[in-house]
């Protein structure tokens, strides 16, 4: 919310029916004089599935990549689990945190790029068990185990000792996948998934995260032009534009009868 206008009800923070997971407070990110998030604040709940969407440039990517620290906020703050992200409180005072509080609050985040960023030297095996053994501490036995089940559960159980190079896109990107949840995250981001895909590879990935989204009670924040996806997935879409949510509601709300101009507009463009 800006502090130029008054909070109100469509435009208000999403609903939160379970524990709050994420929450953004008053966050405001800036390249240069560009101000890519203004003053946001909004929550994700603990289990839900929410989706962004916006028009290019107007920061999805942006939030994802605070959330995983790969960018910092200029103002504002982040809590993911009741903990700040970038931040930590000593002596009473919230000061920036060291690399050993962003490391620990980062391990309930994982993410899937558009680009897949399978690690290019190592069998899908490996790709997946590197995390939990080194970050995580699992023992091989228990992190081959634990990546022989997702691997079944993305449909890729007879490509496992295979190098990313030998897989297709979609492929690749079910691994990447594999790969987030072997961290066995409490929330998956998902940015743009299948738009790096050929079109008979998206499906394939889609259905993953759908039974994911079906089967698991992992909470999602998806950035996606898939708009049936997002419809079929969604508790909540939070449309976005210029770094602000200007409205947010269920899928039905959002497709079907959207309140804003610009959600409208920016629905006919991509519908
Ligand atoms: N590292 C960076 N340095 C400078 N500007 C950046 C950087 N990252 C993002 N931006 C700018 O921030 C704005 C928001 O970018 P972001 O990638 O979050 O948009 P997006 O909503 O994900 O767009 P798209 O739908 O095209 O992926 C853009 O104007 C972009 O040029
Ligand atoms: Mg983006």
């Amino acid at each position: 919310m800006s502090a130029d206008s008054t909070p109100s009800k469509e435009t208000s923070n999403p609903a939160v029916d379970g524990s709050e997971l994420i929450r953004f407070d008053n966050v405001t990110k800036r390249f240069g004089s560009n101000v890519v998030l203004d003053k946001l604040d909004f929550s994700v709940a603990s289990g839900k599935h929410v989706t962004l969407i916006g028009p290019s440039g107007s920061g999805k990517t942006t939030i994802l990549r605070l959330l995983m620290t790969l960018v910092k906020p200029d103002e504002g703050t982040i809590k993911v689990s009741g903990e700040y992200l970038s931040h930590e409180e000593r002596n009473g005072k919230l000061v920036p945190a060291g690399e050993k509080h962003i490391r620990e609050v980062r391990k309930n985040i994982g993410m899937v790029f558009q680009q897949f960023n399978l690690f290019p030297n190592m069998k899908v095996l490996r790709n997946i068990t590197e995390a939990p053994v080194t970050v995580l501490g699992l023992s091989k036995d228990e992190a081959d185990e634990r990546a022989r089940g997702l691997l079944e559960m993305v449909g890729l159980t007879e490509h496992i000792d295979k190098y990313p190079s030998q897989l297709s896109g979609g492929q690749q990107q079910r691994v990447a996948i594999a790969r987030a949840l072997a961290m066995r995250p409490q929330v998956l981001l998902l940015d743009e998934v299948t738009s790096a895909l050929d079109p008979e590879l998206v499906a394939g990935v889609l259905d993953v995260l759908r039974d994911i989204a079906r089967t698991t009670d992992i909470t999602m924040l998806c950035v996606t032009h898939e708009m049936n996806f997002a419809r079929d997935i969604s508790d909540q879409v939070l449309m976005f534009d210029s770094g602000r949510v200007i409205e947010s509601g269920s899928p039905e709300k959002i497709f079907n009868d959207p309140e804003k101009d610009r959600t409208r507009e920016f629905l006919s463009a991509v519908l």
